[in-house]
């Protein structure tokens, strides 16, 4: 018998330019929701650590702020998808980013028994986000972020979560590399919305404000979407 789509466990697109807030509130959903993170910048970082036939490909792609190929990108959410349990709910970060993985989800979420819940746009001013990105390292340890004037560690240079005095920049984390990323999200990932729109599934908060009232602003609309529908 063919696999039913779950209806409980919700199944939401962040979706915004780079910096926009989707791993900041991925995190927030984890904590609070139980749900799990798929960011294919996440696992493409993974894999160019590694060293694996992936990584080899996506690293200097990435390094100069365009996108890894489709195919690519899909075949790790694919992955991914076959490995959490069917009653816990996802979070797609960073992930599709084109028309192409668009309707690749569809299919993926299809075959993995899953329903869209939500496409969430976090709605940003580029030239804050070029500001928030340039400025942001994380602590090498666990992974705590930070940025150079909004969010310095407690005791300069040691991590107030884990005490490690390792920090780390994303190589891609250039204010040059930022633009080429954001003319990447506007002319292939933007066009993305109206596919989704035009199913009713978009809702749109302000990514500017602070980071706990984007975090209630979601936190509403899901539990919107959890609604029976009459
Ligand atoms: P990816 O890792 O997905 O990067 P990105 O989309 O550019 O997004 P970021 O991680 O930079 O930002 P974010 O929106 O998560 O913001 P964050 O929460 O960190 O992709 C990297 C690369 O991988 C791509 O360029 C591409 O090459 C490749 N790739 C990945 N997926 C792909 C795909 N599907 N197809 C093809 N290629 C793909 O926040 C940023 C900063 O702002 C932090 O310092 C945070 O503390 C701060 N902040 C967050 N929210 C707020 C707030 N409300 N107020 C003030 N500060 C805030």
């Amino acid at each position: 018998m063919a696999a039913q789509p779950s209806t409980a466990a919700p199944a939401l697109i962040l979706l915004g330019p780079p910096g926009a807030g989707k791993g900041t509130q991925a995190q927030l959903l984890i904590e609070r929701r139980g749900m799990v993170q798929l960011s294919t910048g996440d696992m493409l970082r993974a894999a160019v650590a590694a060293g694996t036939p992936v990584g080899q490909e996506a690293r200097a792609i990435m390094e100069r702020g365009e996108l890894v190929p489709d195919s690519v990108v899909s075949a790790l959410i694919d992955e991914a998808l076959g490995r959490i349990p069917a009653g816990q709910g996802v979070i797609f970060d960073g992930y599709p980013r084109t028309v192409a993985q668009a309707e690749a989800l569809d299919g993926l979420l299809a075959r993995h028994a899953r329903r869209l819940s939500r496409v969430i746009e976090l709605q940003v001013d580029e030239e804050a986000l070029i500001d928030r990105i340039s400025g942001r390292f994380a602590c090498a340890r666990c992974g705590a972020g930070y940025h150079d004037r909004h969010k310095r560690p407690r005791a300069p240079g040691v991590c107030d979560v884990c005490g490690s005095t390792e920090f780390r920049r994303r190589p891609d984390d250039t204010a040059e590399t930022v633009r080429t990323r954001l003319a990447e999200y506007r002319a292939k990932t933007a066009p993305i919305l109206p596919v989704y729109e035009a199913r009713g599934l978009v809702a749109r908060v302000d990514g500017m404000a602070p980071i706990e009232e984007v975090a209630r602003a979601i936190d509403r609309l899901l539990v919107d979407a959890d609604r029976p529908h009459p």
